[in-house]
Formats: structure tokens, C-alpha cells, sequence
């Protein structure tokens, strides 16, 4: 479609930041332009730097088993993240980075329409929920946000730093699938 050819020219170009310098590749975002259900990282670690495509290191890996568990294709869905280039050395998003990239996410979530919206990890959640977003507290709570339902749930690589987390992300995933049944449209609901 040629909205999603321009949105990702004006991505490549996009000079709003400094981290176009050492980028290797944008990482602009990957999955069904028609998903219902969309997960909004953080930035680019260094695997997705090298390949260009979002979640494909070891947190990525774990994502995956979480999809798989409650058997929802990754194809289906569609990720991104908050900034798409990667910061260097991995370290946390500044905000006029966010400030600068926040508007290709938003024409993102715009075309694709999705029903619901998942935040991965705080950064995802302070910048789409809110400053006050506390994850151990609020994770697998549902806000409303420019009309449509949005949650957050542990980031991959946090749980892979505190597996302890794992049954939460688990028990989320599940709720989140619960969700997406109760919005479907009846003759979507058929087809499932
Ligand atoms: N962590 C993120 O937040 N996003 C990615 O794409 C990879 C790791």
C-alpha cells in the first residue's frame, strides 16, 4: 500500500535524532498490516540493528514462546517499537528520541487499527499509558488511550533477567487472548 511505502521512506529519512548516525538498519516494524493485535517495544537491541527486523535476539525468542503458548501466530500479529533505530550500547530511550519517533508509531497504530494494543516493558507503557504506569503494579491492566485498549505486560528481556516474572507474563498473555475474543466482530468470532 502506498501509505505504508511513504510512512517507511519518510522513517529512513527521518533525521529528527542523532541515532540515524549508527544505526545499521531502520527497524521499522514487521507482521499483518490488518492485525487486531499489536506490541509496541522499546527500541532495536543489536540483533534487530543487524537484520531489521523487531524482537528476532533472545528476547524475541521468549515473545514467541508466549505466542505460541496461547496460540496466536506471529504472523497474525504486528510489532514494533517506540524508537526505530537502536540507541548505542542499548541504553534507554532519551525522550527527545521518543519525542522525535513517537509520530511514526502513531501513524502505524493508525493504519493498521488494531483492537488492541500491547506495550512491552515500561518504556513502551510510560510513553503509550502513562508517566504514573508502574509495571510490577499495573501490569495486565486495561486503559483506553485515543479510543482503543491498551495494556502493558513484562518485557522479554526483563523476564529473561527474572524468570520469577514468567507465570505473570504467562497468566497476562492468556487474558490478552481473552480480550481479543471479546472484541471480535460476530462473523469474526465465526471464524475462530
Ligand atoms: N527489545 C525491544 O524493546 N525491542 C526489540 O525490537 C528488541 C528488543
Amino acid at each position: 500500500m502506498a501509505e505504508w511505502e511513504d510512512l517507511r521512506r519518510e522513517c529512513e529519512a527521518c533525521r529528527g535524532c542523532c541515532l540515524w548516525e549508527t544505526r545499521t538498519n531502520l527497524v521499522f516494524g514487521t507482521g499483518s498490516e490488518t492485525a487486531e493485535l499489536m506490541f509496541v517495544g522499546e527500541a532495536p537491541g543489536e540483533k534487530e540493528d543487524l537484520s531489521g527486523i523487531p524482537f528476532v535476539g533472545r528476547a524475541g525468542e521468549l515473545l514467541d514462546k508466549y505466542l505460541y503458548a496461547v496460540d496466536i501466530p506471529r504472523e497474525n500479529v504486528y510489532i514494533a517499537n517506540i524508537l526505530k533505530c537502536r540507541p548505542p550500547k542499548n541504553r534507554d530511550p532519551l525522550p527527545v528520541e521518543e519525542d522525535a519517533c513517537i509520530r511514526f508509531l502513531w501513524r502505524q497504530i493508525e493504519l493498521i487499527d488494531p483492537k488492541v494494543i500491547v506495550c512491552l516493558g515500561r518504556i513502551s507503557a510510560h510513553r503509550l499509558i502513562g508517566d504514573d504506569f508502574r509495571i510490577s503494579r499495573d501490569h495486565g491492566q486495561w486503559y483506553t488511550r485515543r479510543g482503543r485498549a491498551v495494556t502493558a505486560v513484562f518485557h522479554p528481556a526483563a523476564l529473561l533477567r527474572d524468570p520469577r516474572r514468567k507465570g505473570d507474563m504467562l497468566d497476562d498473555m492468556k487474558m490478552i487472548k481473552q480480550k481479543l475474543g471479546e472484541l471480535a466482530s460476530p462473523d469474526e468470532e465465526e471464524n475462530r
